[in-house]
């Protein structure tokens, strides 16, 4: 008998039939990946996986004479559907309780967003709420929305703390995000933001509260392990650059990496902070122009831009992602999921936004809110792509083409999510 002129490839999952896959053919495989903006649809296709990760894309014809099922293996009828990466949403603040509908109507009617900030209202409203709210009621409260957004297809979010700005409260947050990392199938990575606002405590002596982030709360979580990342909210009213260098300065030596919120409102200087500390990521960039796009140019840091917020605070202008794009910039986008500044959750909706208010083209905003999100969450060579040896993080839709997710506004396409080689079953 002829000898097989290849081994078949053994899989434990196999998602058989779509009518499409889409794939970025840029090769982000070696280290010294740029960026590329072109997205291909391909027709008839099967993808299997084993142990959590891709190992076979190819034609629907090809697949039972090139893979091998083990037993057991999971089949799921790709029919009239097209596979896309699992969205990565690298930026969100889910872990909060109580409601700010009250703030929302008050912006609608001309407040703005640091007025009521500087009120006592805004992300010390929440922090009041939060401290007082059982574990157990933030868990469910914070599960339910991640449940949401896995509905969504969402496969990797990221998560801050911030709304207890005492240690204990910032403690509590932290520990639910731990346990929805255990509860949950998909990947939620962990940010210590307890640099969000200055608390009421510490309205007079906001050096106090710096050093005490440092002093005691960044080496607590650090022993704790809670945190992957550290972020801070660099804006008047919040925190200056060098409070904010401090910050990210102790962070990192505790082994932190660092993203920051910068250029939302006013710019005064956090981006080049940013750069200049080699975060990952530096997060809004709403009213960042060429000084800073130059910047961010010359540096690795992922331009994170975040069209829910500038929508939801009802901004006339949005973030410069098209300069961005001109100059070579990674640009990604995430929702920023939170009670204060934008309520958007749904990774279609936020392709819709950065098409309407971004101006992306419908394979820029996929890019963006996969591939790039895993950059800023310095997870660009493990997930956010259909490509053999990455993680199997897919969302399979119910549309003719990529170009519909952002057009087809406010409906969920999403028919089945695969997280991890396997399929996600929500209540
Ligand atoms: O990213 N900018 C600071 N933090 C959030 C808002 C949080 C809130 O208003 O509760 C943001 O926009
Ligand atoms: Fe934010």
């Amino acid at each position: 008998m002829e000898k097989a002129r290849f081994e078949k490839i053994p899989v434990d999952i196999v998602v058989y039939g779509l009518a499409g896959a889409v794939t970025f053919p840029y090769s982000y495989k070696g280290k010294e990946a740029s960026v590329g903006w072109e997205v291909n649809q391909v027709s008839d296709v099967s993808i299997a996986g084993r142990e959590k990760q891709i190992v076979w894309i190819g034609r629907n014809q090809d697949l039972d004479s090139q893979v091998t099922f083990r037993n057991p293996c999971e089949f799921i009828n790709g029919s009239n559907l097209i596979a896309i990466p699992g969205f990565v949403d690298s930026h969100t603040h889910l872990v909060y309780s109580g409601s700010r509908s009250d703030e929302f109507e008050a912006r609608v009617k001309g407040k703005t967003y640091l007025e009521i900030l500087s009120a006592g209202g805004g992300i010390l409203n929440t922090v009041a709420n939060v401290r007082k709210c059982p574990e157990e009621e933030l868990f469910r409260l914070s599960k339910e929305r991640v449940t949401r957004m896995i509905e969504c297809g969402t496969t990797t979010v990221e998560i801050k703390s911030g709304y207890g700005l005492d240690l204990t409260t910032e403690l509590k947050i932290l520990q639910v995000i731990g346990r929805l990392k255990k509860e949950l199938p998909i990947e939620i990575v962990s940010t210590f933001m307890g640099a969000h606002a200055i608390p009421e405590e510490f309205k007079f002596n906001p050096e106090k509260f710096v050093s005490e982030i440092c002093k005691t709360w960044i080496p607590e979580i650090s022993r704790q392990n809670l945190a992957e990342f550290i972020d801070v909210f660099i804006e008047n009213k919040a925190f200056s650059v060098e409070q904010a260098r401090k910050i990210l300065e102790c962070g990192k030596s505790y082994g932190l990496k660092l993203k920051a919120h910068v250029d939302e409102i006013n710019v005064i200087g956090g981006l080049d902070l940013t750069i200049e500390m080699g975060a990952v990521s530096a997060d809004h960039l709403l009213k960042t122009e060429k000084h800073g796009i130059s910047k961010l140019s010359g540096s690795s840091v992922i331009p994170t831009l975040l069209p829910g917020t500038s929508t939801f605070l009802m901004e006339t202008r949005h973030a410069n992602a098209r300069e961005m794009i001109s100059a070579g910039l990674p640009v990604a986008i995430a929702s920023d999921y939170n009670p204060g500044s934008c309520q958007f959750f749904s990774p279609g909706m936020i392709q819709s936004l950065a098409m309407l208010q971004l101006k992306l083209n419908a394979g820029e905003a996929l890019i963006a809110g996969t591939l790039h999100g895993a950059f800023a969450l310095d997870r660009g060579w493990v997930t956010g792509a259909i490509e053999i040896g990455k993680r199997m993080d897919l969302a399979l839709l119910d549309l003719p083409s990529f170009r519909d997710i952002g057009y087809r506004v406010g409906w969920n396409p999403v028919r089945h999510v695969i997280a991890s080689g396997k399929i996600v079953k929500l209540k």
